[in-house]
């Protein structure tokens, strides 16, 4: 007889989603690229994957530091001063570099204070449920990230009351909360930017929306940290003016290229939030060398550097959207450096992101579930430390996708998005 743990093992390899992957892993062996190992990495955005260099268009690192001396200088640094880990929740001890960097954080923001998670997906899982008690609601987006979900089931099963509203619509939010009255407080997750779409929420309505229905703004701004706003603030201030109400979410993680997630706000809502969040009380902090590597990253956002770096990369940006476009692509996204064009059915994706990846570059096929099923996309992530021809080799190598694939044309995003 075999041992429950194997029993509850097959049991899981039989749910739904299990077997989807399986028959994708079974038909597709050689489409599929999740599993293989980044071998080397070069300069240039190169990287080595299965054996063959090939352009890294799959980096979240916007700015491109995550191979800047500076970067890597404080990285050193703090491994050599700190240790390799502070070794201890922060509910007892933080070390210095921990403190600092949350202040030049709230500095760069123009908050009152910030609080260092170590990713976003914990900021969110932390903060959300420590935000409300049984007296509160807590409501979403439809399409807010799966972190926020996450927060979202962690709050309900401690009996607050969660529902999700439709996406970026004011008039459902407001509806939602009448719906759910009466209650003490609301916290009101959103994204700052829906990666995928380009779209932007209409803060200012969701805030106005907030301040009258008791409520206040929390915005998950991961995708817009150091790439968006000015001083790569990300999008709260520039749509809002204020943090007045709101509480910021930002990612240390893409554009900074180190490690870790925060939250900004009020001084008072932090020091509640340090005391409620048990992802930050009950696991450990980012380690040294990528808090000496925040600041360093902070202090490039803030210097006279920062407008010539966003430049390129919003060049690039452009020049790689305006091209697909160009080709008659479905491109979706572009306003953060996440651009997508429609392929459609799983097994199509994966053959186009083969395709790409046989002429020099790598993309992410991103398939069911993360996409809607049939609505599969080639993302591309574009840095700012790109050649100009390595996108145009991009560009030209997507032009010849139409005969390997269908695709549609862009006529489909509107359906798509
Ligand atoms: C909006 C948003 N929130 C959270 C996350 C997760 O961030 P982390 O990897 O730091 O957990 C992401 C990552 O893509 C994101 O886009």
């Amino acid at each position: 007889m075999p041992a429950p743990l194997d029993r509850l093992i097959d049991a899981l390899a039989q749910t739904g989603m299990t077997r989807f992957f399986r028959r994708l892993f079974d038909d597709y062996p050689d489409l599929l690229m999740k599993d293989q190992t980044v071998e080397d990495v070069g300069p240039d955005r190169a990287i080595k994957l299965a054996g063959r260099w090939v352009t890294n268009f799959g980096s979240d690192s916007f700015l491109g530091l995550d191979q800047d001396e500076r970067v890597l200088a404080a990285i050193e640094r703090g491994v050599r001063t700190w240790g390799s880990h502070n070794g201890s929740s922060r509910a007892f001890s933080s070390i210095e570099p921990n403190v600092q960097a949350e202040q030049q954080i709230a500095q760069w923001l123009g908050t009152e204070a910030a609080l260092i998670y170590p990713s976003v997906t914990l900021a969110n899982i932390g903060a959300l449920p420590g935000l409300v008690t049984r007296h509160d609601v807590l409501v979403a987006d439809q399409f807010a990230h799966n972190s926020i979900d996450e927060g979202l089931k962690l709050a309900k099963a401690r009996g607050v009351r969660t529902a999700k509203f439709a996406h970026n619509d004011p008039v459902a939010l407001e509806h939602t909360l009448r719906e759910l009255a009466p209650y003490r407080h609301a916290v009101i997750a959103v994204d700052g930017v829906y990666s995928m779409s380009g779209r932007l929420p209409p803060l200012d309505e969701f805030r106005r929306i907030a301040d009258q229905y008791n409520g206040c703004l929390y915005v998950d701004d991961a995708h817009a940290t150091g790439v968006l706003g000015q001083a790569g603030r990300g999008t709260v201030l520039e749509a809002l003016g204020n943090y007045d109400n709101t509480l910021t979410v930002g990612s240390l993680s893409k554009g900074f290229s180190c490690l870790g997630g925060f939250i900004a706000g009020s001084r008072a809502a932090i020091d509640v939030l340090k005391l409620r969040s048990n992802s930050l009380i009950f696991g450990g902090p980012v380690p040294p060398p990528y808090l000496e590597a925040i600041r360093v990253v902070v202090g490039i956002l803030t210097s006279d550097e920062y407008p010539r770096l966003r430049r390129r990369l919003d060049q690039n940006v452009r020049r790689l959207t305006e091209g697909a476009k160009r080709l008659g692509l479905a491109v979706m996204g572009g306003l953060v450096p996440i651009v997508s064009v429609l392929v459609g059915a799983e097994e199509a994706t994966l053959q186009a992101g083969r395709f790409l990846f046989e002429r020099g570059y790598y993309v992410q096929s991103v398939v069911f579930p993360a996409v809607p099923h049939g609505a599969g996309v080639l993302r591309m992530q574009v840095n700012a430390n790109h050649h100009p021809q390595q996108i145009d080799g991009l560009l030209d190598a997507l032009a010849l996708l139409p005969r390997v694939v269908p695709m549609p044309d862009a006529t489909a995003v509107a359906a798509a998005a």
